[in-house]
């Protein structure tokens, strides 16, 4: 009898919801699956580990000889990561980022994220909050209250301001500007064949980005200036504005959205798992193994996108020069034959660093260290409050749009009193 294709098809309205079975039966059946022609999906450790490191796979937007097939938006999209890859020696934007992401903001983090945090909290609670962006409320009602906007928004987006340079008034301004925005961050590219908005949210953001950019000069030390010298570097005067907009919109994308879904899916797991929320509690030393675990259990990035720069045969399948190989992350970190009890939620594996969140090799995403510092502060504020679940919960909206995301719209959760989250 021949097999339901939905059971092996991963952007099936079911699987957008878990993904997770259909992801054990490609590793088991189909480890080299092909979704379309051309496109083939990559699911157990061993062989995502290996072509993440191999030479003779492009990482999606550092494949030029591609940009002719591209749509406008992904020609804008290509060329602004291009900014960013990893080259020996590295480049002056690639080495401003390293010390800034990995010294000068990574120490002040914590300080500059935990009083914040308190006062969203306090304000989640029923104690008010204060001005600027403790002021980007939420849209829950009574004692459920919806999380992502209410607390993991304003704090990523004070942690994006951070690791850019800028001032109170601009993070608050850039936050503002995204909020309004129904889709993702990437409508919001220009370059040539990407018909401009006169008005509306995606001209709003652009016109926020373009204040940003010209305000740039006022701090030369920041990373939004270097992005400035890498444009410049990079090609012609004539769209300079343009690439800078989308290198910005890049950065800021990296920053907000995937921290914004690390923490809605972490504390979805957290709230479906409450042995292991009051652990982590009752142990805040667990935090950093924390981090690792609740990516590895649910990413926010569930694939990383590779082009075959040649022809490779693998498991029987020969995929052609220029094909898309998406390598799913999602499915490596759930592989059994690496991961012991790998869909439970276990804060003290013997091997957290096997994950494949953030990559692996030359091409490991260059925030990881300051993502999980970000995550730290924000994971262990709530949780030494204790949440749950709301009773009567209402069916959980996924984002909608980019194929390589996991993340949830809105997450209603329910604050404890320190009496109940004491005893969770
Ligand atoms: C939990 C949150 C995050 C996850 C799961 C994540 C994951 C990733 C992954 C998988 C890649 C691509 C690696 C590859 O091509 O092999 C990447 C690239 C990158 N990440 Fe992160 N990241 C996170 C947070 C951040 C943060 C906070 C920043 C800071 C801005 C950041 C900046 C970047 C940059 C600049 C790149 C290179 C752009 C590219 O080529 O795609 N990331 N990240």
């Amino acid at each position: 009898m021949a097999m339901d294709a939905t059971l092996l098809d991963p952007f099936s309205p079911q699987a957008l919801a878990d993904p997770y079975p259909v992801y054990r039966r490609l590793r088991e059946q189909s480890p080299v699956h092909p979704v379309a022609p051309g496109r083939w999906i990559v699911s157990r450790h061993a062989d995502v580990l290996a072509l993440l490191r191999d030479p003779r796979c492009a990482h999606w937007g550092h494949a030029p000889e591609l940009d002719a097939l591209r749509s406008p938006h992904e020609r804008a999209l290509a060329q602004a990561l291009r900014l960013f890859a990893p080259s020996d020696p590295p480049g002056a934007l690639r080495r401003q980022m390293s010390a800034v992401f990995n010294t000068q903001v990574l120490e002040r983090m914590p300080q500059r994220l935990a009083p914040l945090a308190d006062r969203l909290l306090d304000g989640l609670g029923g104690h008010g909050g204060g001005g600027g962006l403790d002021g980007l409320d939420g849209l829950g009602e009574g004692r459920s209250r919806d999380v992502l906007a209410a607390y993991a928004h304003p704090l990523t987006m004070q942690a994006v301001g951070d690791m850019l340079g800028l001032s109170d008034a601009q993070t608050l301004a850039l936050a503002q500007a995204m909020g309004g925005l129904d889709g993702s961050l990437f409508e919001g590219l220009r370059g040539a064949g990407i018909a401009a908005p006169a008005s509306g949210p995606v001209a709003r953001l652009q016109a926020c980005m373009d204040a940003l950019i010209d305000q740039a000069q006022d701090r030369p030390d920041a990373l939004i200036s270097g992005l400035h010298a890498a444009v410049d570097a990079q090609g012609p005067a004539a769209d300079r504005r343009d690439r800078l907009l989308n290198a910005l919109l890049v950065l800021v994308y990296a920053g907000h959205h995937n921290m914004l879904n690390f923490i809605g899916n972490g504390l979805l797991a957290l709230a479906m798992h409450p042995q292991a929320q009051a652990r982590l509690r009752q142990e805040p030393a667990l935090a950093d193994r924390a981090m690792l675990e609740l990516l590895r259990h649910d990413s926010p990035l569930q694939y990383i996108v590779l082009v075959a720069s040649e022809p490779l045969a693998l498991h029987g399948r020969e995929i052609a020069r220029g094909d898309e190989v998406l390598v799913c992350t999602g499915s490596a970190n759930r592989d059994e034959t690496v991961f012991e009890d790998p869909d439970g939620l276990d804060f003290a594996r013997a091997n957290p660093m096997d994950s494949l969140s953030f990559g692996s090799g030359a091409w490991r995403c260059i925030g990881a260290r300051l993502a999980l510092r970000i995550g730290a502060t924000a994971f262990s504020k709530i949780v030494a409050r204790g949440f749950a679940l709301p009773a009567n919960m209402p069916a959980l909206r996924r984002v909608r749009g980019a194929l390589v995301q996991r993340g949830l719209a809105a997450l209603p959760l329910m604050l404890l009193s320190q009496e109940e989250g004491r005893h969770g």
